[in-house]
C-alpha cells in the first residue's frame, strides 16, 4: 500500500517534472560527425577550467528570410530594387524578447546566478563564463582538450545537448563542436600561409611563371588576357559617371597584400592614366597592406584583383577591404562584423574559436574589433572560400543569412566559386563515411562555401581555347585549373533557379552516384554564372606573371556590375543588390553566353560537363555588358 502510494507520487512528480518546461529533457542540438584533419584527441578537459560560453539566439523571422530578400531583388515583385536599410534590418532579425527570456531562465534554473549571464549589446548572444563542470552539466556532454599537429590546443564536444523548450531559441553554442577557421599563430615571426584557417589556403590563384613577351593584341587573348581581351570578351565597353555615387570593395585577407609597384607597373603598361592610383583602403581588425613578406604566395591574389577590378571601373574608385592583421589573419566573420554591426558583438568576434578576437591577444593589433565601422560597397568581390564541409551547418548557415541580409540592404556579394572542379581546395574530397571527412584519395564531390549559400552569387571560370579567338564561343576552364562547381550538401535550393537546373539534371543527368554528390535535385547549385579565369597577365613583385583562377573571374565580374550600377545610379535608380533571382529570370535569357565545352575534373572523375542553359561549370554563362546593361535598365 505505502509502495503504492509512493508509486504514485512518483508518476505525478514524473507527469509534473514532464509539464514544467524549466525542466524539459534535453535533446540533442548539434553534433559533429568526424574530428579535422589534422587534430587528434589528447586529454579530458579539466572540470574547474573556465569556458566563455556563448549561446547565438535564434533569430526572429529567419523562415521569412528568402520570401524578404526575393521581395525587393525578384524582378517580378512590385517592391524589385526597395532595399532596406540596416536599422530595418536589425530590427526585424533581432531575437525575441521571448528568446531571451527563454534562454535566460534556463540559465538561471540550472543554477547559473543571473549577475554571471550577459545578454551582448545587438542582443544576439548571451555570455557566460562557465566552468568546464557547469558548461557539461548544462549541455549534456563532455569537453576534450584535441591537440594540431601543429602543437595548438581546441577545447571541443562531439554534440552538446539543451532542453527540448529551449532548443528553438538557440542557434548555435560556442565552444562546442566547431573547430572551423582561424587557426590561432604564435606570432609575426612564426606565421606561414598553410595556417587552415585563412580562408582560401588552397584556393589561391595559380602562376605558370613570368612572361618574356607581352601579347597585346586581341589575336593574342588565347595566350594571355589583358583589359582589352576582357573588353571583347564580354562586350564592355563603358566609363562610369557616377562615380561618387558608386561603390565597388575588394576583400582581402592578410598577409595578403597589393604592392603600389605592381599596380603601377600593370597600370603603365594597361591603363595609363591610373599610374599612381591606389585603391581606398579601409582597414579592418588591424589590417593593412604588409610589405614586410613578398612573393607570389603573398601579393599574387591581392595584385591581380586590384589590377583587374580598378583598370575595368577607371575612373570609379575601388574600396579595398584589408582584413586582419599579421598575427591572427582573419575570418569571413570578423569581415562581416566590420560591415554590419548588428551581426557582431560589442567585445570582438563572433565566436573566440572560430573568428579572430581583437584587441589580437597574440600580440598584432591592439585596437577594438571593427564592429559596423564601414558601410557596404554596393558590389563586393571576395576570391577566397572555404570547402562546405570544413565548416557546421549551423555555423555556415548563420554566416549565409548574414549575406541574405546584405542583399536585403542593396548590396551584390560575389564569391569565386573554386579551382579544383568538383573537388575542394587543395583538390581533397569527401570520404564515404557521410560525416565530411576529406582526403586527396576520397571520391564525394566537395563544394565550395559560400559558393553553396544561396544568398551570395557565385563566379566560375572559362577561357578562351587555345588558338581560338575572342569572337569564339570560350570554354570551361580547363587549363592549370577547373572551374569549382556543383551541388550543396547542406543548403536547399532556392526558387529562384529551380527551373534552371532541373532543366540540366533532366536534359543532362549527370553520370555519378548519389554517393558521389547530392543528386536529390533539391540542394543549392552552383556557380551563378562565369567569366575569363585563365592566362591574366598580372604584374607581381615586379615582374608580369601568367596567372590562373577563378580568383580573376570575381572581380572582373564585380567591374562588370559595377558599371551596370553606375549606369542605373546615373537616371537615379537604385543598386542592383542580390542579383541571382534577376539573372536566372525570363527576362534575362539570353544576356549571357552561353558556354557549352568542357567539363570540371576533380574526385577522380571528369566532373559535371557544361551544356546549353544553366550548368554546374559555368553557371548562366559569362556576361554579355551591353545586354545585361539593357536589360537592367528596364528594370525599375
Ligand atoms: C568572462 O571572463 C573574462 C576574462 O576574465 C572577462 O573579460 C569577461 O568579461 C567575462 N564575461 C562574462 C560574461 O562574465
Ligand atoms: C610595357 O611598358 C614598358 C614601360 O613603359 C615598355 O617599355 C614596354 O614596351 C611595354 N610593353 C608593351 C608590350 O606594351
Ligand atoms: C542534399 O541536400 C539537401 C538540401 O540541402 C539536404 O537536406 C540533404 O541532406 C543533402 N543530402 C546529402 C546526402 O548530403
Ligand atoms: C572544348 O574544350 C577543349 C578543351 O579545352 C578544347 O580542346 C576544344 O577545342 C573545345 N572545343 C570547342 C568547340 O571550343
Amino acid at each position: 500500500m505505502l509502495f503504492t502510494r509512493s508509486f504514485l507520487t512518483l508518476l505525478s512528480l514524473v507527469a509534473l517534472v514532464a509539464a514544467d518546461p524549466l525542466i524539459s529533457r534535453h535533446v540533442l542540438h548539434e553534433k559533429r560527425a568526424h574530428t579535422p584533419a589534422g587534430w587528434a584527441r589528447s586529454r579530458k578537459h579539466d572540470a574547474a577550467a573556465v569556458l566563455p560560453l556563448r549561446i547565438g539566439l535564434t533569430q526572429s523571422n529567419m523562415d521569412r528570410l528568402e520570401e524578404m530578400l526575393l521581395e525587393v531583388s525578384d524582378p517580378d515583385s512590385p517592391s524589385f530594387g526597395k532595399h532596406w536599410n540596416a536599422g530595418k534590418v536589425a530590427q526585424t532579425f533581432k531575437p525575441s524578447d521571448e528568446t531571451v527570456s527563454t534562454v535566460h531562465e534556463w540559465l538561471k534554473t540550472s543554477g547559473i546566478h543571473p549577475s554571471r549571464i550577459r545578454l551582448t549589446k545587438a542582443k544576439t548572444w548571451i555570455e557566460v563564463n562557465a566552468t568546464v563542470e557547469e558548461a557539461e552539466q548544462l549541455l549534456q556532454t563532455e569537453y576534450h582538450v584535441y591537440t594540431h599537429e601543429s602543437g595548438k590546443e581546441h577545447v571541443a564536444c562531439d554534440a552538446y545537448h539543451v532542453p527540448e523548450h529551449v532548443s528553438k531559441h538557440v542557434d548555435i553554442i560556442m565552444p562546442s563542436i566547431h573547430f572551423d577557421a582561424v587557426i590561432k599563430r604564435d606570432g609575426a615571426s612564426s606565421h606561414t600561409l598553410s595556417n587552415i584557417g585563412q580562408p582560401g589556403v588552397g584556393l589561391t590563384p595559380k602562376t605558370t611563371g613570368t612572361i618574356s613577351d607581352l601579347l597585346t593584341q586581341l589575336e593574342n587573348c588565347d595566350q594571355q588576357i589583358t583589359p582589352i581581351c576582357l573588353r571583347a570578351l564580354y562586350n564592355f565597353v563603358y566609363i562610369p559617371v557616377a562615380t561618387s555615387k558608386n561603390s565597388y570593395g575588394i576583400v582581402e585577407y592578410t598577409p595578403q597584400a597589393y604592392l603600389q609597384s605592381d599596380l603601377d607597373m600593370f597600370f603603365t603598361n594597361f591603363s595609363k592614366g591610373q599610374v599612381g592610383q591606389s585603391p581606398k583602403v579601409v582597414s579592418i581588425d588591424g589590417g593593412y597592406a604588409q610589405t614586410e613578406y613578398t612573393g607570389f604566395g603573398y601579393n599574387g591574389e591581392s595584385d591581380l584583383d586590384l589590377q583587374y577590378g580598378m583598370a575595368l571601373v577607371n575612373p570609379q574608385p575601388v574600396t579595398l577591404y584589408q582584413t586582419g592583421d599579421m598575427v591572427e589573419g582573419a575570418s569571413f566573420n570578423n569581415f562581416l562584423d566590420a560591415i554590419d554591426g548588428s551581426y557582431c558583438t560589442f567585445e570582438g568576434g563572433d565566436d573566440p574559436y572560430n573568428d579572430a578576437t581583437y584587441p589580437d591577444p597574440y600580440g598584432g593589433y591592439e585596437g577594438p574589433e571593427d564592429c559596423g565601422t564601414t558601410k557596404p560597397a554596393y558590389v563586393i568581390s571576395t576570391s577566397y572560400a572555404y570547402n562546405e564541409a570544413d565548416l557546421s551547418p549551423a555555423y555556415a548557415a548563420r554566416q549565409c543569412a548574414e549575406y541574405a541580409k546584405l542583399g536585403l540592404m542593396g548590396t551584390t556579394v560575389l564569391y569565386s566559386s573554386g579551382d579544383n572542379g568538383v573537388a575542394g581546395n587543395s583538390g581533397v574530397c569527401l570520404n564515404a563515411d557521410g560525416a565530411c571527412t576529406q582526403s586527396s584519395s576520397a571520391t564525394g564531390f566537395n563544394p565550395s562555401f559560400p559558393g553553396t549559400c544561396p544568398y551570395i552569387t557565385s563566379v566560375g571560370a572559362t577561357q578562351v581555347v587555345a588558338g581560338h579567338s575572342v569572337y569564339q564561343p570560350e570554354s570551361a576552364c580547363m587549363e592549370v585549373i577547373y572551374s569549382g562547381g556543383g551541388f550543396s550538401n547542406y543548403f536547399a535550393m532556392p526558387s529562384y533557379q529551380q527551373s534552371a537546373v532541373q532543366h540540366y539534371l533532366a536534359a543532362y543527368p549527370p553520370p555519378y552516384s548519389a554517393s558521389q554528390y547530392n543528386a536529390t535535385g533539391k540542394s543549392r547549385a552552383f556557380p551563378d554564372l562565369s567569366a575569363n579565369g585563365a592566362n591574366y597577365v598580372v604584374a607581381v613583385d615586379g615582374q608580369f606573371e601568367l596567372v590562373f583562377g577563378t580568383s580573376a573571374s570575381s572581380p572582373v565580374m564585380g567591374a562588370i556590375l559595377t558599371a551596370i550600377n553606375d549606369a542605373r545610379l546615373a537616371l537615379g535608380k537604385g543598386p542592383i543588390g542580390f542579383i541571382n533571382p534577376t539573372i536566372y529570370s525570363a527576362g534575362f535569357t539570353g544576356a549571357f553566353n552561353d558556354i557549352t565545352n568542357g567539363t570540371n575534373p576533380g574526385c577522380g572523375t571528369p566532373g559535371f560537363s557544361a551544356e546549353p542553359g544553366w550548368d554546374p561549370v559555368t553557371g548562366l554563362g559569362t556576361p554579355n555588358f551591353a545586354k545585361l546593361l539593357a536589360r537592367w535598365l528596364l528594370l525599375p
